[in-house]
């Protein structure tokens, strides 16, 4: 054979590697609204930068027939390239091979690239739509899965993980997601969940369609499993490039600058009127936040979970942070069992991958209530104060209105190695509210009163003097400065430079034990 013929013969193999399943299979995936495994990636890349391997590895299964049916690639498409101009690698199941599903050789391929990406600490990408396990072959495909666990696992924390469900992703195979750092869904195409409708119904006899199961939306708005729910494919993709913007390639880094001609000593005076006179009136945080970041930019993470939280990614002075902050106008910003696993897990995320966390605080306390108490607000609320405890990143705390309780303990307060801790001079730092502490401290007094409701109004404006205000925390130094709204945006880049060599370590251990 001449070397023309040779390179003839790479050629026809290539090209049958591309098809995946064949022309009627990709038909089939595009009629379902799905793009392929390899325009999925094609979108997500840097043009022209994606490098696959393992191109012609296939199963070697001879169970049911299976000896007989052999399709070059097994179903997964992996590799490298670049986004923004920095290396991540990628695995993207391809549908159109037995329905995607994981076989001993597919997941060989899977663990390849996640151990080159350790090896060079760059990102992992997973695109997900697969059956699950590949049936046929038994325990040597969950073997396959659990090796990308314990892959996933170790790589949490050394370079950030992104799943994205693109299709179905049934039983143990959500795992690996959910293990990962951040999971977005594409609405109407994409399920998750551990045990499907049928199996349901046969052992709890409930009935649920797929998409009340695990839909995108039920997964980002009730079980919070999935951070972000994508409109289509391609809004997805984008999402992927946008979310890995905010981050660095690994833990040794520092996440990357982005250029921008926003005044960092923009004042912003529409912030002086922004929280209302009466503390009763909700606001929406998003417009303390969004008039901050460098052109007015906020990336909310988790939007249409735990509202009465918002998390999610901006800059300051080019600097990539993460932000926590209460929402008054969503349950007025109370922290229940949600709201504290949502903030938890974002603030881990964020001091593991050395990005500065920005909190604005305005909390009336903890939501009181059976539920929430039977549900374990205990160690779910704990979870917040030991994520935010043990971050060693830069940390500034702005108090907008509220900080009642514990709530004030847990909303990186300076007790617990907070940097920088400003109030608003509309702050309100106390065990409680001013109308539950009268009732309580003075219950006698009230009874005895011969005008109660009269009494009761002295008693509170005479609390509210003494605690409702930032005064005395600034007094104890547990506020460093009480600042004008409007100047929030230039404190922050000031401070924030002033970190940038921050070096704070924990005492030496195994792992912290963390109230999970
Ligand atoms: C082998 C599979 C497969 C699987 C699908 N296919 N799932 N082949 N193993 N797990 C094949 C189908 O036979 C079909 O092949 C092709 O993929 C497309 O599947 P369809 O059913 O035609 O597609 P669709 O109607 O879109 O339905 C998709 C689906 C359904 C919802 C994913 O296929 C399905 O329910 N599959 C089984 C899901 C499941 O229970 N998996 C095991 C989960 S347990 P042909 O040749 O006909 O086109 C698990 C354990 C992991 O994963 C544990 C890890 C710890």
């Amino acid at each position: 054979m001449t070397l023309e013929e040779r390179l003839k013969e790479l050629e026809k193999r290539n090209r049958e590697a591309e098809l995946g399943g064949g022309e009627a299979r990709i038909e089939r995936q595009h009629k379902a609204g799905k793009l392929t495994a390899r325009e999925r990636i094609d979108l997500l890349m840097d043009k022209g930068s994606f490098e696959e391997i393992d191109r012609f590895v296939v199963h070697r299964s001879d169970n049911f027939d299976m000896g007989s049916t052999k399709i070059v690639g097994d179903g997964i498409v992996t590799g490298f390239g670049k986004i923004d101009g920095r290396l991540v690698y990628i695995f993207a199941q391809d549908f159109t091979v037995f329905g995607g599903s994981l076989s001993e050789m597919y997941a060989k391929k899977v663990c390849k690239i996640m151990d080159m990406a350790m090896k060079v600490g760059a990102p992992i990408i997973g695109l997900n739509d697969s059956g699950g396990a590949r049936i046929q072959e038994g325990v040597v495909s969950l073997g396959g899965y659990a090796d990308i666990f314990l892959r996933n696992t170790l790589a949490s924390g050394v370079v950030p993980q992104i799943s994205a469900i693109m299709g179905p992703c049934a039983g143990g195979a959500v795992y690996s997601p959910a293990i990962t750092d951040f999971t977005l869904m594409v609405k109407d195409t994409s399920y998750m969940f551990v045990t499907g409708p049928d199996v349901i119904k046969t052992v709890t006899h409930e009935e649920v369609t797929m998409e009340e199961l695990g839909g995108a939306m039920t997964h980002n708005s009730v079980s919070g499993v999935a951070h972000f729910a994508m409109d289509n494919d391609r809004a997805c993709l984008a999402a992927i490039r946008e979310l890995l913007s905010f981050m660095p390639s690994n833990n040794m880094e520092d996440p990357p600058m982005k250029q921008t001609s926003d005044d960092p000593y923009r004042e912003i005076p529409e912030l002086n009127t922004t929280v209302p006179e009466n503390p009763n009136t909700p606001y929406d945080i998003r417009d303390i936040i969004r008039p901050v970041m460098d052109d007015r930019y906020f990336f909310e993470v988790h939007e249409h979970f735990a509202k009465n939280l918002v998390v999610g990614f901006g800059r300051l002075g080019k600097k990539p942070v993460g932000i926590v902050a209460n929402q008054p106008a969503y349950l007025a910003g109370v922290l229940d069992i949600q709201a504290s696993r949502k903030g938890a897990r974002f603030v881990r995320f964020c001091d593991a991958f050395n990005i500065p966390l920005i909190t604005f605080e305005d909390v009336p306390g903890f939501l009181p209530g059976v539920n929430q108490e039977h549900g374990g607000i205990i160690v779910h609320g704990a979870k917040l104060l030991f994520a935010f405890s043990e971050a060693t990143v830069p940390k500034i705390t702005v108090i907008t209105r509220k900080a009642y309780g514990g709530a004030y303990c847990v909303m990186a307060s300076k007790h617990i190695r907070t940097d920088f801790n400003f109030a608003y001079p509309t702050a309100e730092i106390a065990v409680m509210g001013p109308e539950g502490a009268v009732n309580i401290v003075y219950r006698k007094e009230l009874q005895k009163a011969s005008d109660p409701e009269e009494k009761r109004k002295d008693l509170v404006n005479e609390y509210k003097t003494l605690f409702a205000n930032p005064y005395i925390a600034a007094e104890m130094g547990f506020v460093d400065e009480i600042i004008a709204p409007s100047t929030t945006r230039k404190k922050l880049i000031s401070v924030l430079d002033s970190l940038s060599t921050k070096r704070e370590g924990l005492p030496p251990k195994k792992h912290s034990s963390i109230p999970l």
